[in-house]
């Protein structure tokens, strides 16, 4: 063949190569067998000196156009084929934005703890203080110091969980112990008193404990918001005025509120308070007994024994104190038919609130 048409044939097979090639790999290959130091192409211009001379100028010139116009479509291949690479890498390597984040579960505050914080900032915005007392109490404080004779049937062990005292003797029968768990926050009282000196308005949250069997309206452990306020001249009258408004800030000005005579040792006159059911609206349910109405706190005038046991004067001051159950006001308020959702810890319920 003559030179001119193999110049011809490397030129045309070399750009056919050079437009299938896929990749930078395979157009290098492309290159090395021609322009190489063995190439097809290569050959020829180590030859040229063997030619004719009539024929060298001719054939020098075809030969270098023909590598011009290979390098240059190599250098376009080249080009395009770097381009596509990226292209792919970076596709490959591509954040899916569109993937949904991983939820962060936050926690919150338990439903109790927030109907807790509730009541104390309506008796704080009326100028009461929050104080804390200890659960795990001695007997003169949950009973002795509160008028709370020998033979009440709140000191028997059917209501209260007596605990081992510290010396480390087996001490769980009634009278061999006097460390107990609280069954009231009204010890709370006690320890006010022999602390601060009149005027005193305060309440006490905090846990208490009694030998009950849960059921809808009962729980062995439950929450209670003491109250209490000692001052001249204090009536019955403050205690209800203030209860009403307590109940009408927390229930809502719908809700109905009775005062019921009761007795309590270190109270007298006392008063149960009852609000009517909102689970029925008062027609009478399983939560309510079928009575239409909910107790919901303890209260009456602090008795003058009391205060003598803490060392105020009784005839100086009168007060009142009362004891609000904590687990029943979050029912009343959400309408829980059984305080036992409270404590279960079932997150669908509880992510509710
Ligand atoms: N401690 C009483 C109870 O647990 C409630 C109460 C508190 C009553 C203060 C009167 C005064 O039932």
């Amino acid at each position: 063949m003559a030179v001119i048409d193999e110049l011809q044939d490397i030129e045309t097979q070399t750009l056919a190569k050079v437009s299938s090639a896929q990749s930078l790999k395979e157009l290098d290959e492309v290159r090395v067998d021609v322009l190489g130091r063995k190439g097809s192409l290569t050959n020829i211009l180590k030859s040229m000196s063997s030619l004719a001379p009539e024929e060298k100028p001719i054939i020098g010139k075809r030969a270098n156009e023909v590598r011009k116009t290979i390098e240059s479509a190599l250098e376009a291949r080249h080009e395009a084929l770097e381009e596509a690479e990226l292209d792919a890498q970076i596709e490959a390597q591509a954040l899916d934005i569109t993937l949904p984040g991983r939820h962060k579960v936050v926690g919150s505050q338990h439903l109790i703890s927030q109907i807790e914080e509730q009541m104390c900032d309506i008796f704080t915005s009326i100028g009461y203080k929050v104080y804390d007392g200890p659960q795990v109490e001695t007997d003169y404080y949950n009973f002795t110091a509160l008028n709370t004779p020998e033979d009440h049937p709140a000191r028997g062990m059917a209501d209260t969980f007596y605990v081992h005292d510290l010396s480390g003797e087996q001490s769980r029968v009634k009278g061999e112990s006097d460390v107990l768990l609280r069954t009231q926050t009204s010890g709370v009282q006690v320890h006010t008193m022999e602390n601060l000196k009149p005027p005193i308005y305060m309440v006490a949250p905090g846990r208490v404990y009694r030998r009950d069997v849960a059921d809808p309206t009962h729980l062995p452990m439950f929450n209670q918001l003491e109250g209490l306020v000692v001052d001249e001249g204090i009536t019955f009258g403050d205690l209800k005025g203030t209860l009403e408004y307590f109940c009408k800030e927390i229930f809502g000005a719908d809700r109905k509120v009775r005062f019921r005579p009761h007795f309590f040792p270190f109270t007298e006159p006392s008063a149960e308070v009852d609000v009517s059911c909102g689970v029925c609206h008062g027609e009478g349910c399983r939560f309510c007994s079928h009575t239409g109405w909910i107790e919901v706190l303890g209260a009456g005038m602090v008795d003058p024994k009391v205060f003598e046991f803490s060392g105020i004067d009784p005839e100086k001051y009168t007060g009142f104190a009362f004891g609000i159950g904590i687990e029943r006001v979050a029912a009343l308020h959400y309408n829980l038919p059984d305080l036992r959702m409270l404590v279960e810890g079932d997150m669908r319920f509880l992510n509710q609130f």
